[in-house]
């Protein structure tokens, strides 16, 4: 279970592959924005705001901080290791099959679970804009999950579905559709800023912190959400243009710039309308996506930030800007989709490689005939994603996708110093800078943050990640092609569906003319 796929057989198809070096700073920067803004800053402010009151504002910038730490040992790998698969690829060469099959597994939870609480942040807004706009009321029970005082969210439902059918006939973003929902997510943040932060009244920053330290770290383990997406950026070395300089600006400067806009935005939100948390009657602090805080906001008629599904939309038609409240939600009704299929992209990706290296069944693998896609694992993986955003509210979602995320990061951190030891001399076109510094800090900033988590979430990831030890063990492990001597690496099968994994969404596709 130690046995490694060697990394000279699976450098060996990725140089073959000579991809265009045609990404600068900009690029890439435009990539990381992409991906990273959606319903973390849109929805998860909300819950932000249950648990650690004003005191949010820190939570975004630990949160960030942890995220550019393991950027920057993403990126040697990624530049190291330019192939499909991303860290499951990486563990696999650098710790062993098991270490690789526990991060593909948890990747699983990163990238379907995010996929449904992305498509549950979408939901709220667009049932939100379409209540506003027409005065129609529709009944709960169909818009929100068992858990937020409804029965099942049907439109969470139905943009799984649309993402999943979009996934099967093939479509990718094109670097110019990605550059237009940059544009409209970014025109969205700052408008709200602009409105937002001139009326703020100073005193709704007191109490700071309600909930202590404590309240703010659980928030920064949720907000953590709202950064996940930057490794799309990582994946690109290959075809970035003088990786050692452009890659860290593209990296932390689209981090940088989210953090900026999260920052004035959750301003925005605490200065204008409050972001005190809501209590019981008897005084205690109510979680997020309980039946319990579903209960009491309908008691306070909704009359709180931390009861809105569209935090930033509610704000604004709190503070008396409407029609504007309704254009950030028809932005975030554009662009969040596009989210939910880089998210779907890379799931089915990781799946992809995985059944491919045999630790999966093979018929997971299969092609369609004619659009090219790996179909059976995008309707498997819509039909998960489907459901989760059906019956789960978007906090806790959040929350399990980011148990996984921080164990793949936390792998990643460990990966690179490990492989820095044993191989040494290796061409690295990007080196974490001070990386005995950094990639311990990347380290113990995840393990920080997952600890933070949802006793729930830390829970279900446990049984997670049990139930893939079971299957390695009971399937995988004896059906590896690495274990049984199949070395093979296949980047450039004919049938293989094009792209990276996770997606690089504008990033040129090999092969293809730039749409
Ligand atoms: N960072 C992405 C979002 O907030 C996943 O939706």
């Amino acid at each position: 279970m130690w046995r490694v796929k060697p990394l000279d057989a699976i450098l060996a198809t990725a140089e073959k592959k000579s991809l265009q070096r045609s990404l600068g700073a900009f690029q890439l920067t435009m990539l990381g924005i992409g991906a990273v803004i959606g319903t973390g800053i849109f929805v998860l402010t909300a819950e932000a705001a249950q648990k650690a009151g004003p005191g949010m504002m820190l939570s975004f910038v630990i949160a960030g901080v942890v995220c550019a730490v393991a950027a920057l040992c993403y990126a040697e790998m990624a530049s190291m290791v330019p192939v499909s698969g991303s860290a499951y690829t990486y563990s696999y060469a650098v710790m062993g099959e098991l270490v690789a099959w526990m991060v593909g597994w948890a990747l699983i939870l990163e990238y379907a679970v995010a996929a449904g609480a992305v498509s549950v942040g979408w939901s709220g807004y667009v049932v939100g804009l379409i209540e506003a706009s027409f005065g129609l009321e529709i009944p709960d029970a169909l818009t929100l999950g068992p858990f937020d005082g409804g029965m099942i969210n049907l439109p969470a439902m139905a943009i799984a579905g649309l993402v999943t059918w979009l996934l099967v006939i093939g479509t990718r973003e094109s670097a110019t559709v990605n550059a237009i929902l940059v544009a409209i997510k970014v025109a969205a943040l700052t408008l709200f800023i602009v409105l937002a932060v001139p009326v703020m009244n100073m005193e709704q920053f007191t109490p700071f912190a309600p909930l202590g330290f404590g309240g703010i770290a659980a928030a920064a383990a949720s907000i953590f959400f709202a950064y996940v997406g930057f490794d799309a950026v990582s994946t690109a070395a290959e075809e970035t243009k003088n990786p050692q300089r452009n890659m860290p600006i593209g990296l932390i400067g689209s981090l940088a710039i989210c953090t900026i806009f999260y920052l004035l935005v959750a301003a925005g939100v605490i200065g204008t309308v409050g972001a005190q948390p809501v209590f019981s009657p008897t005084g205690e602090a109510l979680h997020p996506g309980s039946r319990e805080l579903a209960a009491a906001c309908s008691a306070i008629g909704d009359g709180a930030v931390v009861c809105s599904k569209e935090a930033l939309a509610w704000t604004l038609r709190q503070v008396g800007w409407p029609q504007i409240g309704n254009l950030i939600g028809l932005a975030a009704g554009l662009a969040l989709p596009s989210v939910i299929l880089m998210m779907m992209f890379g799931q089915t990706r990781i799946f992809f490689v995985m059944s491919r290296d045999g630790l999966l069944p093979a018929a997971f693998s299969k092609i369609h005939p004619k659009y090219n896609t790996p179909y059976v694992i995008t309707v498997l993986t819509g039909i998960a994603v489907a459901l989760f955003a059906a019956f789960f509210p978007v906090g806790q979602l959040a929350n399990i996708s980011n148990s996984g995320t921080l164990f793949a990061f936390a792998a990643v951190s460990i990966a690179v110093m490990v492989i820095r030891k044993t191989d040494p001399t290796r061409h690295r076109p990007f080196r974490t800078p001070l990386v005995f510094l950094t990639a311990p800090i990347a380290v113990a900033g995840c393990l920080f943050l997952f600890v933070s988590l949802d006793t729930k979430s830390i829970v279900l990831f446990c049984i997670w990640a049990t139930v893939g030890l079971a299957v390695y063990f009971g399937y995988s492990r004896s059906r590896s092609h690495v274990g049984r001597g199949l070395v093979e690496t296949h980047e450039l099968d004919t049938d293989a569906p094009p792209g990276a994994v996770p997606p690089m969404p504008g990033a040129p596709v090999p092969g293809q003319p730039d749409r």
